[in-house]
């Protein structure tokens, strides 16, 4: 079974950090959608989608790619990070994911440090997050999942 995750980590590299901890575990090829709007997704037989959470959804780069790449009826999964817990992250990339019938096998989110706007001032909240409890727990996920 063939892996990719196209990933967008550009606050902090937290989403990365996850992304690189699973990637080390398992086989996955890695895509940037800050270098690749364009990609064939075909060969894959599973894809997950990593972001940081910008303004309350994944980055439009991961959506935009998914909506331009995913084809018809794949398996697919969420991997992101945040600074503040909410449930409606997802909502946005589920409406994209929707419309290619996408099967969703599972969704891991984490915290991730933040220092975006008024945060700065304070120095950052969810410090050293993602975590190694964080980056064990991914990995844990992903191989859930794949299994
Ligand atoms: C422009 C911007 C907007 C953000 N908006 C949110 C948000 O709506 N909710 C939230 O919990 N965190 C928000 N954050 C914090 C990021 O989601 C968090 O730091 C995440 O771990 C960043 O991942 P990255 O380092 O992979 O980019 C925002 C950060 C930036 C830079």
């Amino acid at each position: 079974m063939k892996t990719a995750i196209v990933y967008y980590s550009m606050h902090h590299g937290n989403t990365k950090k996850i992304v690189d901890a699973i990637s080390k575990k398992a086989d996955v090829t890695l895509i940037d959608a800050a270098k690749y709007s364009e990609y064939d997704l075909c060969c894959f037989d599973r894809i997950g989608f990593a972001s940081g959470i910008y303004f309350q959804k994944f980055s439009e780069k991961v959506i935009d790619f998914l909506e331009q790449n995913l084809p018809d009826s794949k398996e697919i999964f969420y991997l992101y990070t945040y600074g503040i817990k909410r449930k409606s992250y997802l909502d946005a990339i589920e409406e994209a994911a929707k419309k290619k019938h996408a099967i969703v096998i599972g969704a891991f989110g984490c915290r991730g440090f933040d220092t975006f706007g008024p945060f700065k001032w304070i120095g950052g909240i969810a410090k050293g997050r993602p975590d190694q409890k964080d980056v064990e727990n991914a990995v844990c996920f992903f191989e859930e999942i794949t299994k």
